[in-house]
């Protein structure tokens, strides 16, 4: 006998003693937090921490608690940054004044210690935010990797600067420097990369940082303290904790922010942005909404598109900011991909994220449960089903992922970014329609194209590389390889980030120009033949 949808929801979490030994985890009652050097300790509120994974209680899912952080105020929010204004020293502090080779050998010193911190981070970011296992662990390694790959893309960045120019009678050395101060905030869905692909390329082009983790993955960071606060100068990097909407307005409104950093909401982007009483020093590196639409042609091989529109839509259970959000297939191929479509959902390994194999797991956000209710109510009040069985059923932050058919343009699920287990497929008779619809939307992140008809596919890449920032053609939409550029269009993100693009990001290019005059060059000459500065050097890194 098959257990029914129902029931494998109904009994999607264990009971507290059926919990892996190898998975179970002890509270964390974080104290303390990195200012200026030091890990201070906070007497005040904590704000208390519950997984998104529950156990089955005799009254229903319990959440289970995973510790608390402090619940800073304002206050320590104005003292973190002023102590990272300080250590920044208009430029003349030791990190913004350190030589690359300084700067590397710190973010590897650093690396050395975080690696030594995996089981502990990867188990919290596992409980946290209720990521699978395996896609903890990827994520872990895949950061370690990144800073790996900053390192080395900035050794290459100072030889090519290592050298001098001479135009026009000019000589002149290009380097690039530092900006200042940078705020950075990260996403819950990549806690510990999307922070971290910020926070590092601010920290080894010489920038000093106030970095708060997102409402949800606070813990996997306490970890790391140590290594930041021995890893680098006092001051260079300071941690905060506590309710965005009370701590960072303040430093937002200070003004002695110079980038900010933030992977989230456009209109919580917009709001910050604001706050700056003097928006043109402020530069912005933002990663922001997307709601990236996956076209499936006639001429797709179906089950190649069923499968990367699956792992495009659900992986993480859709919570990706680059997640396959709407569906457009051709009225001629819709059938086979519908019911290829709902027997590979109906196939996902549904569990709690330690369980091996697993796809759909809890939800962090409370409200998340209820919105996708709403946004599948509204699609069903508007014409459109739910296609596969079980599809939004829920038990507690636990929701079945749902494939809604036919998706409509009155209806919410149309627009709003729904960043959870939901499906919306749409029909087509024309291409005009999808590219429409990309044209149209507030959003500009990327788009994935299906088919193998090169007269269908090229006329449709040349058009939507103008409306989005990647086409990715026989695959789902996702940021990596981090090597490749990664940014959007519209309401979806300001600047550019790469291993490469975000040193580019986190400085600016300065130089030192000088008449080439026979003085001139005796002074230069003595100036780096005697290693007076560390800007006008040609030093070349081995
Ligand atoms: O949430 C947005 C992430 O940048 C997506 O990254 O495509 O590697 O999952 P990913």
């Amino acid at each position: 006998m098959t257990t029914s949808t129902a029931d494998k929801v109904k009994n999607v979490f264990p009971r507290a003693g059926e919990v892996p030994a190898k998975a179970r985890i002890e509270p964390l009652e974080q104290k303390d937090y990195l200012l200026g050097g030091r890990l201070k300790t906070w007497k005040g509120p904590a704000q208390k921490v519950f997984s998104p994974v529950s156990t089955a209680g005799p009254g229903g899912p319990e959440r289970v608690y995973l510790g608390s952080y402090p619940k800073l105020t304002e206050r320590e929010a104005l003292a973190a940054l002023d102590a990272a204004v300080r250590a920044y020293d208009d430029g003349k502090g030791p990190w913004p004044t350190a030589s690359v080779e300084t700067r590397i050998a710190a973010v590897e010193n650093f690396v050395r210690r975080m690696k030594e911190k995996r089981a502990l981070t990867v188990k919290l970011l596992m409980w946290e935010i209720g990521k699978s296992a395996e896609d903890s662990e990827k994520e872990f390694d895949r950061t370690v990797e990144y800073i790996v790959d900053t390192v080395n893309a900035l050794k290459d960045l100072d030889r090519a600067s290592s050298r001098l120019s001479i135009d026009q009678g000019v000589i002149a050395q290009i380097k690039r420097a530092p900006l200042g101060t940078v705020l950075c905030m990260g996403p819950y869905n990549y806690p510990l990369n999307e922070t971290f692909t910020t926070l590092i390329p601010a920290l080894i082009m010489g920038n000093t940082v106030v970095f708060k983790p997102p409402k949800y993955g606070v813990l996997l960071h306490r970890p790391l303290l140590e290594a930041f606060r021995d890893s680098f100068p006092e001051g260079v990097v300071n941690t905060i904790y506590g309710e965005g909407r009370k701590i960072i307005g303040p430093l937002m409104r200070s003004g002695k922010v110079n980038v900010l950093a933030f992977i989230g909401s456009s209109r919580v982007a917009d709001v910050l942005k604001q706050q700056h009483p003097k928006p043109h020093r402020l530069r912005c590196v933002l990663g922001l909404d997307a709601k990236n639409a996956g076209i499936v042609l006639p001429s797709a091989d179906i089950g190649l598109a069923v499968k990367e529109c699956l792992s495009g839509a659900l992986s993480y259970n859709g919570q990706r900011c680059t997640a396959l959000k709407m569906l457009f297939v051709h009225r001629s191929v819709l059938n086979e991909f519908l019911e290829k479509l709902v027997t590979e959902v109906d196939g996902l390994k549904i569990g709690m994220p330690w369980e091996p194999g697993v796809k759909i797991t809890p939800l962090p956000e409370d409200e998340k449960v209820p919105y996708m209710a709403e946004v599948i109510a509204d699609a069903v009040k508007h014409g459109a089903r739910v296609i596969n069985e079980g599809g939004g059923l829920t038990n507690g932050n636990f929701v079945y992922p749902a494939v809604v058919y036919p998706a409509a343009p009155a209806m919410r699920l149309w627009r709003e970014e729904q960043f959870g287990p939901v499906v919306p497929v749409a029909p087509f008779d024309d291409v005009s329609e999808p590219l429409a619809y990309v044209v149209d939307s507030d959003f500009g992140q990327q788009v994935s194209v299906f088919g193998s008809d090169p007269d269908a596919i090229a006329p449709l890449v040349d058009t939507l590389v103008n409306q989005v920032c990647r086409v990715n053609v026989n695959s789902q939409c996702q940021r990596g390889p981090d090597a490749l550029p990664f940014t959007g269009r519209k309401d979806s993100a300001e600047g550019t980030l790469s291993v490469s693009d975000a040193l580019r990001a986190f400085s600016i290019r300065t130089l030192v120009a000088a008449k080439e005059s026979g003085a001139n060059k005796d002074l230069l000459r003595g100036i780096m033949r005697g290693r007076k500065s560390k800007f006008l050097s040609t030093d070349f890194i081995l």
